[in-house]
C-alpha cells in the first residue's frame, strides 16, 4: 500500500496562516458601508501587472487551450497570494496530490484509494506495477461499456434511455447530456429519474414505451433507497406493460455490488470500484447514458480533456497551477475573509445543472468541521454553492449581489464560440457576462444613496473556447481538483460523507414509524410531523 503523506497541521496551527489572517484585515470592513482598505479598482489602477498575475490558461499536450481563468477581480493581492502558497506548502498540498495519483488510500475514514483520475488515462498509459490490476480492470470495462453504448446508440428500436440513480449516479451524467447537446444523438430521448418522489418516475414512465426503453440503474452501493425503490417499481411496471419482453434486454446496472443488482433481477452489470467516489464517477460506466448520447469517440474526448487537467495539476508548479490558484482562493475567501457562499453563473443555457453538480461535488466533499485526524476545526470550510445560468440570474438575485449586505464571490463561466446560428444572441449573452463582472467591481456613484453602489465586489471568470466534450471534461476535472486542494488545505477528508449517511439512518427509522404510528422517544416536533404525515396501518 502506498504511504500517506506526513501528518499535516490544521490551518490554525500553521504559523503562515496566522500571517494570512492578519492580511485579511485589509480586505474586511466593519460594516458593508465602510470601505475596506483593499479596493479592486485601486488595485488595478496601482498595479499594471495585476491582470497577468491572476490570469492562467490551461492547454493540452498539443498546446490547444482547454480553458482560461481570470481571477484578477478577486479579493486577493500578490502579498496574500505568496503567503497562501507558503501555507499550501506547509499543508503538504503537493504530497497529498501525489499520494492521490500514486494510489494511496487517502480516503482514510473508509480506507479507500481515490483514483477517479485513472478512469481518464489514455490506452497508452503505463500504469505503475502496484496499479496495474486496477488499470486493467478499468480499461477492459471501459472498452466493453463503450462498445455497448455504441450498440445501443445505433439501435433505432431503443428510443428512450432512462437513467435511475441519485447524487453522483445522476448529476454528472444529467449535466453532461444537457451540456453536450450538439453532440447528442437526437433520435433518442434521455430521462433522469433521481428522486424517490413517485411523481418523478411516473412522469417518465408516462412518456415511454417499455419495448423501446432501456433502463440504466446506476448505484455504486446498490443500497441507495431512492434508486432501489425506483428500479423495483420500474421493473414491476415493465413486467406488467410488456410481459413478453426480456428484462435483460431492457435493464442494465452500473454498480460495485453486482450481487444486489442480480437480486432484483438485473443480469447485465458494468462494474465500478471502491476507488471511485460516487461524486467523481461520471468518467466510469456511470457515464453510460452520456456515452450512448454523444458516442464513444466523444466520450473518450471528454476523458482526454479531463486527463489534460490531471496532467497540468500533477506537473505544474504550485505558483502556476490552476486548481491550486482556485483552491487557495476559495480557502482564503471562506476561512480568512468569511465569505460563506459562492454564486455560480454559467453563461450558457446548457449548463443549467452545473450549480447542482457543484453542490454535490463541493458541499458533500468539503462540508465538514472535523479534520481527517478527528480534531474539531475552528475555521470555516466549504461555502454554500448556488446559482443559475446567466442571463436569467441577473433578473433574480443579481440585485443582492450588487447591493445586498453579504459579500458573495461570483464565478462567471462563459463560452466563446456558440453552436447556434444567431450571433446577436451570443454577443448579447457575452456582453452581459462581462458587464456583470465589471459592474460588481466598479459600482457607481450617485447622489441618491439608494441608487449608488460601492462596487469592489469580487468575481472570477472562467472562459471555455467552446463547449466541446474535451473542454467540458477539462472544466469538470478542474472543479474536482479545486475541491481536492480545498480539502487538503482545510486538512479534511474530502472523500467520505458521514453526514449524509446519518440522515439516511434516521429516515429508515422514521420510515418504520410511518406505518406503525409509533412516536415513542421522539421530540415533540418530530412526533407532530409524523402524526400529521403518516398513514398508520
Ligand atoms: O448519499 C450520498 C451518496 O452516497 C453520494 O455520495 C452518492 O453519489 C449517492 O449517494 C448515490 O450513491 P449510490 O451510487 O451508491 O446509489
Amino acid at each position: 500500500m502506498t504511504a500517506l503523506p506526513p501528518k499535516s497541521p490544521c490551518l490554525h496551527e500553521n504559523p503562515s496562516w496566522q500571517r494570512v489572517l492578519s492580511e485579511a484585515q485589509r480586505f474586511i470592513s466593519d460594516t458593508i458601508h465602510q470601505p475596506a482598505a483593499f479596493n479592486l479598482n485601486q488595485a488595478f489602477a496601482q498595479n499594471p501587472t495585476r491582470l497577468q498575475q491572476f490570469n492562467r490558461s490551461l492547454c493540452d499536450a498539443h498546446g490547444v487551450e482547454l480553458l482560461h481563468v481570470d481571477a484578477s477581480k478577486s479579493h486577493i493581492d500578490e502579498t496574500v497570494w505568496q503567503q497562501l502558497l507558503e501555507v499550501a506548502q506547509q499543508q503538504n498540498i503537493a504530497q497529498w496530490r501525489d499520494a492521490m495519483f500514486n494510489g494511496a488510500a487517502i480516503n482514510t475514514s473508509e480506507q479507500r484509494q481515490v483514483m477517479h483520475w485513472l478512469l481518464r488515462t489514455p490506452e497508452a498509459y503505463q500504469a505503475p506495477k502496484h496499479l496495474q490490476a486496477s488499470w486493467q480492470a478499468m480499461s477492459a470495462t471501459r472498452r466493453t461499456f463503450l462498445d455497448c453504448a455504441e450498440t445501443i446508440r445505433n439501435n433505432p428500436a431503443i428510443t428512450d434511455i432512462v437513467n435511475i440513480g441519485i447524487g453522483g449516479s445522476d448529476l454528472g451524467a444529467a449535466l453532461a447530456v444537457q451540456a453536450l447537446r450538439p453532440y447528442v444523438n437526437h433520435h433518442k430521448r434521455y430521462h433522469f429519474v433521481n428522486n424517490i418522489d413517485g411523481h418523478s418516475l411516473h412522469a417518465v414512465l408516462a412518456q415511454v414505451n417499455p419495448k423501446n426503453t432501456l433502463f440504466i440503474v446506476s448505484s455504486k452501493s446498490f443500497g441507495t433507497m431512492e434508486t432501489i425503490n425506483n428500479a423495483r417499481t420500474a421493473i414491476a411496471w415493465f413486467g406488467q406493460q410488456a410481459p413478453q419482453a426480456a428484462i435483460h434486454q431492457h435493464f442494465i446496472a452500473i454498480t460495485a455490488n453486482a450481487q444486489a443488482a442480480h437480486a432484483i433481477g438485473i443480469d447485465t452489470v458494468f462494474p465500478i470500484w471502491d476507488w471511485v467516489g460516487g461524486r467523481f464517477a461520471l468518467w466510469s460506466a456511470t457515464g453510460l447514458p452520456v456515452a450512448i448520447a454523444i458516442g464513444a469517440a466523444h466520450f473518450l474526448d471528454m476523458l482526454a480533456g479531463a486527463h489534460g487537467v490531471d496532467t497540468h495539476f500533477l506537473q505544474t508548479d504550485l505558483q502556476d497551477n490552476i486548481p491550486i490558484l482556485l483552491g487557495l482562493l476559495q480557502v482564503w475567501e471562506s476561512s480568512a475573509l468569511g465569505y460563506s457562499s459562492r454564486c455560480i453563473a454559467p453563461y450558457h443555457a446548457d449548463l443549467q445543472r452545473l450549480p447542482a453538480y457543484l453542490q454535490q461535488l463541493e458541499m458533500e466533499s468539503n462540508g465538514k468541521s472535523t479534520s481527517r485526524y478527528g480534531a474539531a476545526l475552528p475555521y470555516h470550510t466549504a461555502p454554500t454553492v448556488w446559482g443559475e445560468p446567466g442571463s436569467t440570474g441577473q433578473h433574480a438575485f443579481f440585485q443582492l449581489l450588487r447591493q445586498g449586505t453579504h459579500t458573495i464571490p461570483v464565478e462567471f463561466l462563459a463560452v466563446r464560440t456558440h453552436q447556434h446560428h444567431w450571433d446577436t444572441h451570443q454577443n448579447l449573452l457575452l456582453s452581459n457576462a462581462i458587464a456583470q463582472a465589471q459592474a460588481l467591481m466598479t459600482g457607481n456613484t450617485h447622489t441618491d444613496p439608494q441608487r449608488g453602489m460601492q462596487g469592489n465586489r469580487p468575481s472570477t471568470f472562467i472562459v471555455l473556447p467552446q463547449l466541446t466534450p474535451r473542454n467540458f471534461g477539462a472544466l469538470l476535472a478542474l472543479y474536482e481538483h479545486r475541491t481536492f486542494v480545498c480539502g487538503a488545505m482545510w486538512n479534511i477528508n474530502s472523500f467520505d460523507q458521514w453526514g449524509v449517511e446519518h440522515g439516511k439512518m434516521l429516515a429508515k427509522d422514521i420510515g418504520k414509524r410511518m406505518s406503525s404510528g409509533n412516536t415513542h422517544g421522539l421530540d415533540a416536533s418530530t412526533a407532530n410531523l409524523l402524526q400529521r404525515l403518516s398513514t398508520p396501518q
